[in-house]
């Protein structure tokens, strides 16, 4: 897309963008989706035809026939949907750098280097599963595909787990430690069965021992924005507001959920509230502009953001209604634009690791 018509764009009313988003979406009709994660900022949530978690939308992006895809979320949202369906269906993601720093941390040659350094301690391809967040590229979950892994979301890590586990007595999880340190934890497994993997260390940090010993490599990745959260944040809110309950999202520390009611999904988190009986109060640890759409839809139900500092995904915020305008233009104009599309062999490897979670139900 080019600078010159985003500048356009930029130099109009924002009411004057809205509108005209209003009626080019009316006008396109089963033409185009719009799929809106959770974390999406409300200018643009409000043009979602489907919402959702991550696992929700890529089951979403399974399933439809509709020709132009526009995924407003990350790129590694888009490229799932691009891989989950068919070859003649676009999708756009609107801002092309809206990346996710934790799908950053580990990349194919990271994950491959692992791989190989395993080999001195064990036969991996017998004894490992990869298991990959969905946060992550489209080469990881291609690594998994090939290597009898699978992917999975925060909705959906111990189910896939358990299976990893019945597949070879180890797993390797990655990018996020958290999601694979706190999944493990509720699933019984003791911390002594866990060693850290920090990629760029030789053995990633461990010893020969502490690797055989292992059921489950965890890679020293996390997200920027859930690593915000303290368990001291939760203490004061119970202070404060007695009889509160603490909601936290899976990516923030053992630390922090463990110091939680509940812990789940963003998709799970709504629910909770949603299902909580009018006068239940809540703080809750995941991205603001869900927690604040959470505090106006409920205001029988008094919500706290838990911490004290804004904690914002800078990625997710980059969609604003000018880049979704221009999207749908786009798509009004048949043109590519903003087009995800990840390399055949890639996306058919990847396929099969995403296929995998979602026979898990
Ligand atoms: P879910 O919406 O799947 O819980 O994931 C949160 C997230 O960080 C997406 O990047
Ligand atoms: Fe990535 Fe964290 Fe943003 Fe989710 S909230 S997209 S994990 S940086």
């Amino acid at each position: 897309m080019s600078s010159k018509r985003l500048e356009a764009l930029y130099a109009r009313a924002e009411s004057e963008v809205i509108d005209a988003i209003t009626s080019l979406r009316a006008e396109l009709g089963d033409r185009v989706l719009i799929l809106g994660h959770h974390y999406q900022r409300e200018e643009v949530f409000r043009f979602a035809d489907v919402s959702g978690d991550s696992l929700k939308l890529s089951q979403q992006a399974a399933a439809t026939h509709v020709p132009n895809i526009i995924f407003c979320g990350v790129h590694f949202m888009a490229e799932t949907a691009d891989i989950l369906t068919a070859d003649d269906q676009c999708v756009m993601l609107p801002d092309p750098a809206a990346g996710c720093s934790m799908a950053d941390m580990a990349d194919g040659a990271q994950v491959a280097e692992c791989w190989q350094q395993l080999t001195s301690v064990m036969d991996p391809d017998a004894q490992v599963t990869p298991v990959t967040y969905i946060n992550s590229t489209a080469e990881l979950k291609a690594f998994c595909g090939e290597h009898g892994g699978a992917v999975c979301t925060s909705g959906n890590a111990e189910r896939v787990m358990r299976w990893g586990w019945g597949e070879r007595e180890k797993i390797l999880f990655f990018p996020d430690r958290h999601l694979g340190e706190n999944s493990a934890l509720a699933m019984g497994i003791p911390e002594n069965e866990m060693v850290v993997w920090r990629p760029g260390e030789p053995l990633g940090g461990n010893s020969s021992e502490a690797l055989q010993r292992a059921r489950l490599i965890l890679w020293d990745g996390f997200c920027s924005v859930h690593q915000l959260f303290q368990p001291e944040h939760s203490a004061t809110m119970r202070q404060q507001h007695p009889g509160i309950a603490v909601l936290a999202h899976p990516e923030c520390s053992r630390e922090v959920c463990e110091a939680a009611d509940f812990v789940g999904s963003t998709e799970m988190i709504i629910r909770y509230v949603v299902e909580a009986p009018a006068g239940s109060q809540f703080a809750i640890a995941t991205e603001l502009n869900l927690v604040n759409r959470l505090r106006l839809q409920h205001p029988d139900k008094p919500i706290w953001f838990l911490s004290p500092m804004v904690c914002m995904c800078s990625t997710m915020f980059r969609t604003d209604p000018q880049h979704l305008l221009a999207a749908l233009q786009d798509v009004a104009a048949d043109r590519s634009g903003n087009r995800v599309q990840v390399p055949t062999a890639v996306a058919a490897l990847a396929r099969i690791a995403l296929q995998r979670m979602l026979d898990l139900g």
